[in-house]
């Protein structure tokens, strides 16, 4: 047992940033925060997210392929915006499965966006955003591993991004 928490530990000492993915499907459009993005090829450039397999955001992106990626702004008002985007979309993935997933949180109502040419919501705020377009979906324990191709990217404004160090929030472990 000692063990197993110091695994945790340590993977909870990993560094990540700290992402808004926007995604639509019809009339659901969503923003999810997410740590577990990277880039894993050159060329092409292709990117990896991790989703939970029951997140709103990954049944979107299985839908339309498509996908953005928010950078926002290393301080306190992209801290701000960021814990918007904690609570999923589904009420019921909070607290086990044994509620009926009868409410839903449209997370995007309330917060200035776009759509891009893909139909990705793109946040207002965002100091820079990433247009992905999603060519692989791989099993990955209560993990999807989607690994996408870079279409389109856009540095609204200079800056620091935000990251895991900073908000001091953890998703790993
Ligand atoms: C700091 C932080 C980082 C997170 N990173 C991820 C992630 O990389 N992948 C993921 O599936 N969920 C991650 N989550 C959880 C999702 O944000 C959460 O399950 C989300 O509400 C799912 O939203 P959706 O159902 O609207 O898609 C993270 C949560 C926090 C607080």
């Amino acid at each position: 047992m000692a063990r197993h928490h110091e695994v945790q530990d340590v993977m909870e000492q990993m560094s990540y940033g700290l992402y808004i993915v926007g995604s639509r499907s019809g009339d659901a459009a969503d923003g999810m925060m997410a740590d577990w993005v990277m880039q894993v090829s050159f060329e092409p450039r292709l990117v990896a997210l991790a989703f939970e397999n029951d997140a709103r955001t990954l049944e979107n992106i299985r839908a339309t392929r498509a996908f953005s990626i928010n950078l926002l702004s290393q301080d306190e008002a992209g801290m701000a915006l960021a814990a918007k985007f904690a609570q999923p979309y589904y009420d019921a993935k909070v607290g086990g499965r044994t509620v009926l997933a009868a409410r839903v949180h449209h997370k995007l109502d309330q917060i200035p966006h776009t759509f891009g040419p893909d139909g990705s919501p793109v946040l207002d705020a965002a100091m820079a955003w990433i247009a992905c377009e999603a060519e692989q979906f791989v099993a990955a324990g209560d993990h999807t591993l989607v690994i996408a191709r870079v279409r389109d990217a856009s540095m609204v404004h200079e800056g620091e991004p935000l990251t895991s160090r900073y908000t001091g929030w953890n998703y790993s472990g």
